[in-house]
C-alpha cells in the first residue's frame, strides 16, 4: 500500500499566542513542524511527505523544513480542514496518513497500527482513555459525564484516499475539527487504535511547557574531549578564543588557527558523536582558508542544539608560555558565551604553561584541550 503523509500546517496559532505561529517555533532547538515532518519522513512505511502551509508563511517554512525532501509546498485555507481538502487534492497514493503539525513527536508504532487497521478499516485513529472526572461547566459545574468509553481522537489518522475524498464531497457540516468526523458521516468504518501522550497537540502555553519538561526529562548528560596545536609562523594578530590578541607572530593554519575555538569545536562534536572538525570542514576545502574559526564552533553547537540537545558547559585549558592569558580571559569567556549563546559562567578558560617543557616550552606553538558537557535527547 503506498502512504503519504499530509501535514497540516496553515494555522496561525492564536491559542498559544506570542510571535510566530507555533508550528515554526522550535522545541527543544527544532521547529515543531519540522520534528513532525522527520518523523513521518523516517517511518519505513511513509512513501511520501507533504505540507501545507498559510499564505504568506513560505519563508517560515523554508526555514523550518531546509533539507527536508517533502516536494513543493502546499498551500491551506481558513480552516483546518480547508488546509487538509487542499492537501488531498495534491496527492496520489493508496493511503494518506492526515496529521497535525502541532503535535510533532509521533511514535513510529503509531504509524504501524493505523496502516495495519487499514486493511479492515475504511480509517484508523489513534485514541487516549480519558484519565479525569468530565462534566459539563460554564462558570457553573453542572452534570458529569460518564466517561466510560470517553476517548480523546489524536492524529496522524490514517484513511484510504479514495474514501477520505469521497466523504469530503460528501461533507455539508460545519468545518469538522478532524477527518473521523467526516468519514463516519459519509456511513464509512474508523478504527479506534491505540494513542500515546507523546501525540498530545501543543495548543496551549501549558501544553508547550509540558512538552518542554517532557523532553528535558529525556536528555542524558554526554561529554567531550577537544585538542588542537598550531605552530607560531607569520604576523600576528594571533586569534586565540574568539579574539585578536596583539602579538608579533601569529599561528600557521588553514583557517584563522584559532586553537581554543578549534579544541573547543571538537569537543561538542565529540559529544554529539559527529566526528571531528576535519570531518565538517575539511582543511583540503577552499572555502575554509582564512576561514573565521567562530563559524566551526557555532556550527557544532547549531549541529547539537538541532538535535534537540542542550550545551550545558565548556571548559578549556590553553597551553602556552607565551602571550600571558590572565589579562584576555574575561574577554575569551565573553567571546565564546556569546557564540554559543550562553552565559558567561557556562564558559571556562583556563591556561598553563609547561614549565618551559616541549614544544610549548619552547614557544613553537600553542596547544589547548577542551571539555565540553552536553545533554543530548533520547527521543530521536
Ligand atoms: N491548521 C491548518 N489550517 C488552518 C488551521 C489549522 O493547517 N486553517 C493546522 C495547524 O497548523 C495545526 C493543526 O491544523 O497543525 C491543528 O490546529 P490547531 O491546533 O487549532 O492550530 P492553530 O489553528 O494554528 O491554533 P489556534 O486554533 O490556537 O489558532
Ligand atoms: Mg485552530
Amino acid at each position: 500500500m503506498t502512504v503519504t503523509a499530509l501535514i497540516v500546517a496553515a494555522g496561525s496559532g492564536q491559542r498559544l499566542g506570542g510571535g510566530i505561529p507555533k508550528q515554526f517555533r522550535p522545541i527543544a532547538g527544532k521547529p515543531v513542524l519540522r520534528w513532525a515532518v522527520e518523523r513521518l519522513l523516517r517511518h519505513p512505511a511513509v512513501g511520501s511527505v507533504r505540507v501545507v502551509i498559510g499564505e504568506g508563511q513560505q519563508a517560515l517554512a523554508g526555514d523550518a523544513l531546509a533539507g527536508l525532501n517533502i516536494g513543493e509546498l502546499l498551500t491551506g485555507g481558513a480552516e483546518r480542514s480547508d488546509s487538509v481538502k487542499a492537501g488531498l487534492q495534491a496527492i496520489e497514493s493508496e493511503a494518506v496518513l492526515v496529521h497535525d503539525a502541532a503535535r510533532p513527536f509521533c511514535p513510529p508504532l503509531v504509524i504501524d497500527r493505523l496502516l495495519a487497521a487499514l486493511e479492515f478499516f475504511e480509517g484508523a485513529a489513534p485514541v487516549l482513555a480519558v484519565g479525569d472526572t468530565l462534566a459539563r461547566a460554564g462558570t457553573e459545574l453542572e452534570d458529569m459525564v460518564e466517561r466510560d468509553g470517553i476517548v480523546r481522537v489524536q492524529t496522524p489518522q490514517a484513511f484510504r484516499l479514495d474514501s477520505l475524498r469521497l466523504a469530503y464531497e460528501r461533507w455539508s457540516g460545519p468545518a469538522p475539527t478532524d477527518e473521523t468526523t467526516v468519514v463516519r458521516a459519509a456511513g464509512m468504518r474508523v478504527a479506534a487504535v491505540e494513542g500515546d501522550a507523546m501525540l498530545d497537540k501543543l495548543t496551549t502555553a501549558s501544553d508547550w511547557e509540558s512538552a518542554e519538561a517532557m523532553l528535558a526529562g529525556r536528555l542524558v548528560p554526554r561529554t567531550g574531549i577537544g585538542f588542537d596545536v598550531h605552530a607560531f609562523a607569520g604576523e600576528g594578530p594571533l586569534m586565540l578564543g574568539g579574539i585578536a590578541i596583539p602579538s608579533e607572530r601569529g599561528l600557521a593554519g588553514h583557517s584563522d588557527a584559532d586553537v581554543v575555538l578549534h579544541a573547543i569545536t571538537d569537543a561538542l562534536l565529540g559529544a554529539a558523536g559527529l566526528g571531528d572538525i576535519g570531518d565538517h570542514f575539511p582543511p583540503t576545502d577552499p572555502q575554509w582558508k582564512g576561514a573565521d574559526s567562530e563559524l566551526f564552533i557555532a556550527h557544532a553547537a547549531q549541529l547539537v542544539r538541532g538535535g534537540g540537545g542542550v550545551i550545558d558547559h565548556v571548559d578549556c585549558t590553553i597551553i602556552c608560555e607565551q602571550p600571558k592569558i590572565g589579562p584576555h580571559r574575561a574577554a575569551m569567556r565573553d567571546r565564546i558565551a556569546f557564540i554559543l549563546e550562553l552565559p558567561q559562567s557556562s564558559v571556562s578558560v583556563k591556561a598553563t604553561t609547561t614549565e618551559r617543557l616541549g614544544f610549548t616550552g619552547r614557544g613553537e606553538g600553542i596547544a589547548a584541550q577542551a571539555v565540553a558537557s552536553i545533554r543530548l535527547g533520547t527521543f530521536e
